[in-house]
């Protein structure tokens, strides 16, 4: 696809993985929707940016935010080309001590509010006949690691929505794909006692630069090839 003056959605976009993709998309001179809590941090992000950006602050787990965010693309830019369905946390802990209304909290962040904007960007790109929609998943979206299940269940439910849309996207000209990042340097697991980078001993993180390159290479790929899965890790995660 030549990005250049095609539209993007991007959730999560504030921080991470999110934000390294705006960077990475507006470089390539896509026109951007970019969606999360913090309005002043979007709006930051969006002034840096040398393309033509929209911000719209809310929480993803607001269920008219979906089709909002696909109607701000289609009436400020006339199109909606891709979307990155992002936004995310990550709650994790023993079955003794993990906080059980933030694993609730999470699982409406993670799977409800991911699947409410994949069913309708994918209504609104198979209407239109063609757009690519990027679920995040993550590497543990495939593995299970010891006091990840329930975000890993999170992911799981995110690999199984993304592998079926796909299927079903088959000869519609839309393209769907799962990202499963290894350890990525963000805000992610800003509240854990111990970072995964030290009980794993990676020396070098996976940068959200390195995943919004990863993205933009998929994106650009002619209409006939589809990637619908992309794991990108730090050389050393040995996981
Ligand atoms: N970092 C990793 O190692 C890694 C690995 C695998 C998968 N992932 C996945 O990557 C995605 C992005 O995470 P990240 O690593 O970039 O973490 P991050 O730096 O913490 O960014 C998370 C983003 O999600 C947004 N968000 C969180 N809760 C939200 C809510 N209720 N409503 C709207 N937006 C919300 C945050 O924005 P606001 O706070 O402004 O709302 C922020 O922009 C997540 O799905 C995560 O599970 C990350």
């Amino acid at each position: 696809m030549e990005l250049k003056g095609k539209v993007a959605v991007i959730t999560g976009a504030s921080s991470g993985i999110g934000e390294g993709t705006a960077r990475e998309l507006a470089d390539a001179g896509m026109k951007l929707v970019l969606t999360s809590r913090r309005k002043q941090l979007l709006d930051k992000i969006a002034a840096q940016l040398d393309t033509e950006t929209t911000t719209i602050a809310g929480d993803i787990t607001d269920e008219s935010l979906p089709q909002k965010l696909i109607d701000t693309a289609v009436d400020k830019f006339g199109s909606c080309d891709v979307v990155f369905n992002n936004a995310g946390v990550m709650i994790v802990g023993s079955a003794e001590d993990i906080d059980l209304e933030a694993v609730c909290r999470m699982v409406r962040i993670n799977v409800e509010a991911v699947y409410r904007l994949a069913i309708v960007a994918m209504r609104h790109m198979v209407s239109k006949g063609g757009g690519y929609l990027i679920n995040t998943s993550s590497i543990l979206g495939t593995k299970v690691r010891q006091t990840t299940g329930a975000y890993a269940g999170t992911k799981y439910a995110v690999e199984a929505l993304t592998e079926d849309l796909r299927m079903q996207a088959a000869g519609t000209g839309v393209r769907v794909c799962a990202l499963e990042p290894g350890l990525v340097e963000t805000h992610l697991q800003d509240h854990f006692p111990v970072h995964p980078k030290d009980m794993l001993n990676i020396k070098a993180l996976v940068q959200p630069a390195d995943i919004g390159r990863a993205i933009r290479f998929m994106l650009e790929q002619p209409d006939h090839v589809a990637i619908p899965r992309i794991l990108v890790m730090p050389t050393d995660q040995g996981m």
